[in-house]
């Protein structure tokens, strides 16, 4: 299937590494003029070579998502880079880890920030020029945890969430302006993320084994969904969330 990205500006967050890098290379490899971010300048800057080293056009720009006035300089320097962004993948790590009970303010504070308003920021800020030209896609990458929560995982339980709601709401606005909004949600998913989180052999063990396909996804896995939803093909859906997670969300829908 031509995905029919060839050329299309698009900006990917939280780009250098697992999941984003992943979307990063799937549409670098459908010919879109590509902006990736993250925090760290030189693990950036060597992802876009390898990117690069496929041929595609790739810039660079650092900056931190989960901050209002970094939002608005990568959007003013991605337009100067590639023109307004057609499509906009919003990614980036995952918030503090704690039970309900126990998360305090200040970690409340930065998931707010760091989960839902840079989904939120992003969105709002490529819209107006995506609506003018009568075409866009919005990713949002979420988590399963939309769909059932994972224990200790209070903040993206809560803000992904939040994400769902906000691009289900903003899908219904911009439709008729031939911009689509959908998440897709990852399932446990080979990255650093996840190493980090299930850090000993027994655990990870113990979780594969809840797993339906008896494996950690693929961040390219992740990223086949993702550019679909970018495609022209997939005009028609809007609002919706794509869960990749190998069967472990086991609700009928
Ligand atoms: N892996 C899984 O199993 C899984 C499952 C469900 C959902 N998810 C979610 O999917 C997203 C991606 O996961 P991943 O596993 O690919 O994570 P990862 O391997 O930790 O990669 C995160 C990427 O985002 C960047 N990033 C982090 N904070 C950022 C910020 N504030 N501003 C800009 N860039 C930022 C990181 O680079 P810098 O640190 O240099 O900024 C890195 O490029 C996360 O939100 C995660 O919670 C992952």
């Amino acid at each position: 299937m031509d995905l029919q990205v060839a050329g299309k500006a698009a900006l990917v967050t939280g780009a250098s590494k697992g999941i984003g890098f992943a979307i990063a290379a799937a549409l670098a490899a459908e010919g879109a003029r590509l902006v990736v971010n993250a925090r760290d300048e030189e693990a950036l800057a060597a992802a876009a070579e390898r990117l690069r080293e496929t041929g595609a056009e790739v810039h660079a720009v650092a900056g931190d998502v989960a901050q209002a006035k970094q939002v608005k300089a990568l959007l003013a320097r991605t337009k100067e880079a590639v023109g307004d962004p057609e499509i906009l993948i919003a990614n980036a790590g995952g918030p503090p880890t704690g039970t309900a009970a126990a998360i305090e303010d200040p970690a409340w504070a930065k998931g707010f920030e760091l989960t839902l308003m840079s989904a939120v920021r992003l969105a709002r800020g490529v819209l107006p020029a995506m609506r003018g030209a009568g075409w866009g896609r919005i990713v949002f990458v979420t988590s399963l945890s939309v769909k059932q929560p994972i224990a200790n995982l209070t903040l993206s339980n809560a803000f992904r969430a939040g994400v769902t709601a906000f691009g289900r709401t903003l899908a219904s606005e911009v439709a008729e302006h031939g911009v689509t909004v959908n998440s897709v949600a990852p399932g446990y998913t080979a990255t650093e993320r996840l190493d980090e989180l299930f850090a000993d052999d027994y655990a990870r063990a113990r979780l594969i084994a809840t797993i339906p396909a008896k494996r950690f996804g693929e961040p390219a896995e992740i990223a086949a969904a993702v550019a679909f939803l970018c495609s022209g093909p997939a005009a028609y859906v809007t609002g919706q969330t794509l869960l990749v997670d190998g069967g472990v969300v086991g609700t009928t829908f």
